[in-house]
């Protein structure tokens, strides 16, 4: 007969999990439905509006798009993971501040992916609108946080706070 299923262990917010998956669930359902970790949303389950963003040893991935047997040995962070206890990362508490807020389905995933933003900015990664190629560290603006974070959607636009809180909660 042929196996359908393995016993996975993932690696999440620093803890080791040992779980007996169907071959075909995604990152996203693990975490959800057997982590219990929902902070990282189904909004399409397509790989279209980053609600399900979590981090993939520090780089941005839509969870829905990869299989959990498939990120076995590596790091994976969710919203959960990037407080430090009661301390909340500085980018939740710029969205805070800034009143970056959207609503429950899409803030996780514009938190977790402007986290990862600037990360990518340190090391220097440019994107589509990054004119010095060769710089060894991007200097974000409004235009480079507007490029970089165009794969979180939502529906209601309401994206007004979202560039201040990138910015304003830069290390
Ligand atoms: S739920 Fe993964 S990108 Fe929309
Ligand atoms: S803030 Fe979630 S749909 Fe607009």
């Amino acid at each position: 007969m042929t196996q359908t299923r393995t016993r996975a262990l993932l690696r999440v917010d620093g803890e080791d999990h040992e779980l007996d998956l169907d071959h075909r669930t995604s990152l996203l359902d693990a975490l959800r439905e057997h982590l219990g970790l929902t902070g990282s949303k189904k909004g399409c389950d397509r790989g279209q509006c980053g609600a399900c963003t979590v981090l993939l040893d520090g780089r941005r991935v839509n969870s829905c798009l990869l299989l959990a047997v498939a990120v076995q040995g590596r790091e994976v962070t969710t919203v959960e993971g990037l407080a430090d206890g009661e301390r909340l990362h500085p980018v939740q508490e710029a969205f805070v501040a800034c009143d970056a807020l959207q609503c429950g389905y899409c803030t996780p995933g514009q938190v977790v992916s402007a986290v990862a933003v600037q990360q990518e900015a340190r090391d220097g990664w440019p994107s589509a609108v990054t004119e010095d190629l060769t710089a060894t560290e991007v200097l974000l603006d409004d235009v480079e946080v507007r490029e970089r974070m165009a794969g979180n959607l939502c529906r209601c636009g309401a994206y007004t706070g979202i560039v201040p809180a990138v910015l304003g909660s830069l290390r």
